[in-house]
């Protein structure tokens, strides 16, 4: 067994070079060296990254970077590229990479090329995709389908609706896109109260089909639908289709075999986006648009496989994200879109981020000896700042922050983006330099209100920068956070592409749901809490309000 990280030298080395920024805040290091915001930027597939307003030298880069050739940064990458079974609690490659592989490239799973099966899954949803956007796939009664429902949860839910948003710029205007997650009924209602059954189609989006939630919302999609058009049950064939590895289960609800389109086990539910999943965002914004993100992608992916470590934009965030987790105690990291479109993006990081590293054993099932995966959290700019930044400026915790913006708006209207902009960089600048008490005392302050109006600084953050938000660019971006959580869980040695932790809730939720339901009173079996949660629930859930 390989021994601790913790044991590792390049870890003891940085636990001992931390110390020194007790004495060094970001103020004396940007004195020290007048290039440094130069110095510290990468530009790569389109994104630019300023890093270099985080609490690092260049001897910081060089133990993390010695720590990522200790804990086989470099080979995990190349297994994860090769279709290893990297998953090895599952006991699956980890392939996402393939999804956005150009069409004669080779990738072996199980001695078998996935990429052309890849480019034919794709034809069928651009055939697809096609049909319904020119209005020659018609409804039960011949109408042209107008509303595109997606029903999913997880990761059939979070990236089509983060992306659909996105790029909801270059959608058709003329359709209704609209996403069904949640098992509250509300999720469902609403979404479908404004809808005409004629002119509407149900993609049922499920990795395995067997998702509680994402079947009780089908099934209740179908009765909405057959109600629309007297129980004839012909009509499912025009309004469903599926997406999912599992044809049995699809055939099982109903839904023609021939209406699926397929993906494959070594694509995670985080990872799918641009799997046959993103089939709602095809049609919303059109195939070519759709490659146009993948090539985004791909650019990443091969950039992240090529790029030398220190010249690696998923490598370096990855592991600035290990110094301030596991050397300066940080426990979340917010991530700060300043481009309304963004606006799900740190939505679809909490489950990229969190279901991948939240792990407490490593790939040898021993526990772990540091802090592993951090929270991520956030919300579009400006609106955060009038909310929770005065935390992040004078809290007592450190959360460092990666901020996201564009040259370009992509709808230009007066000053609006100018002044979009000067938020980013202002608040990158206040939380690293901050205000003194001379300088709070030289604008006339009081002396008694000195305290609450000093920012210490010494506030890390990212600027990430692109041209604008186009296909492409969301594509590399979700890339680099995927290739950046992965780089996070690579130095843990923890198995970053499996779930076990959504599953006890699962299991337990199917022995209550007969106990809420039963009408004869239940024998339970449970803690105290729970029997009496149950008991008074029985009790006042038929009461009239
Ligand atoms: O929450 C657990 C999970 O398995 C996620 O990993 C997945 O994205 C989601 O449920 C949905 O699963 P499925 O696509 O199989 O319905």
């Amino acid at each position: 067994m390989s021994s601790p990280l913790t044991q590792l030298a390049s870890w003891k080395k940085l636990q001992a070079h931390q110390q020194e920024f007790d004495q060094k805040d970001l103020k004396q290091l940007f004195f020290e060296d007048s290039s440094r915001g130069r110095k510290m930027t990468i530009e790569a597939a389109g994104l630019f990254l300023d890093f270099s307003k985080n609490r690092i030298t260049e001897e910081t880069i060089d133990l993390l970077l010695e720590l990522a050739k200790e804990t086989g940064l470099r080979e995990r990458i190349e297994a994860m590229f090769c279709g290893d079974k990297i998953n090895i609690s599952e006991n699956r490659a980890a392939l996402h990479v393939a999804l956005r592989a150009p069409q004669g490239e080779k990738i072996i799973v199980d001695g078998e090329n996935v990429v052309p099966k890849v480019h034919a899954v794709l034809d069928q949803m651009a055939h697809f995709s096609n049909r319904i956007r020119s209005g020659e796939w018609k409804g039960h009664t011949g109408k042209r389908i107008k509303n595109i429902v997606n029903i999913g949860i997880g990761g059939s839910d979070l990236g089509p609706v983060m992306a659909y948003e996105a790029l909801r710029y270059y959608s058709d205007r003329s359709m209704n896109f609209r996403f069904i997650s949640n098992v509250d009924a509300t999720d469902f209602v609403e979404a479908t109260r404004d809808l005409d059954p004629s002119e509407t189609l149900f993609i049922v989006s499920s990795k395995t089909f067997g998702t509680l939630e994402t079947l009780t919302n089908a099934y209740s999609a179908r009765d909405w639908l057959l109600a629309g058009f007297g129980g004839d049950p012909k009509a499912i064939a025009k309004h469903f289709v599926a997406v999912s590895t599992n044809t049995q289960k699809v055939a099982a609800f109903g839904i023609d075999t021939e209406n699926m389109f397929g993906f494959w086990d070594w694509v995670g539910g985080r990872y799918s986006m641009d799997s046959a999943i993103g089939l709602s965002l095809m049609v919303a914004i059109g195939p070519d648009h759709f490659q146009e993100m993948l090539a985004g992608f791909h650019a990443m992916d091969e950039h992240f496989r090529t790029a030398p470590f220190e010249r690696n934009l998923p490598v370096l965030m990855g592991l600035l994200a290990i110094w301030y987790n596991n050397f300066f105690g940080a426990q979340t990291i917010a991530v700060l879109p300043y481009d309304q479109y963004l606006k799900r993006f740190p939505a679809y990081l909490q489950q990229l981020t969190m279901e991948s590293n939240g792990k407490h054993v490593t790939l040898e099932g021993t526990c772990v000896s540091s802090q592993t995966g951090p929270i991520y959290w956030g919300e579009p700019g400006t609106n955060g700042q009038h909310s929770f930044y005065q935390l992040i400026h004078q809290g007592t915790r450190l959360i460092p922050c990666d901020f996201i913006t564009f040259y370009q708006g992509l709808n230009p209207l007066g000053r609006h983006h100018d002044l979009l902009v000067s938020n980013v960089f202002a608040q990158a600048e206040a939380l690293a330099f901050g205000k003194t008490p001379e300088q709070v005392r030289a604008e006339g302050t009081s002396e008694a209100l000195i305290p609450h109006r000093v920012f210490e600084g010494n506030r890390p953050s990212n600027v990430i920068l692109a041209q604008s938000l186009t296909p492409r660019a969301l594509g590399t971006l979700v890339a680099l956070y995927e290739h950046n959580v992965f780089t996070q869980g690579a130095i843990w040695g923890i198995d970053s592409f499996d779930q076990w932790g959504v599953e006890l809730g699962k299991v337990l939720a199917q022995k209550i749901i007969p106990e809420l339901e039963n009408p004869a009173e239940p024998k339970l079996e449970h803690d105290s809490s729970t029997n009496n949660l149950i008991k008074l629930y029985r009790e006042k859930k038929s009461k009239t309000i």
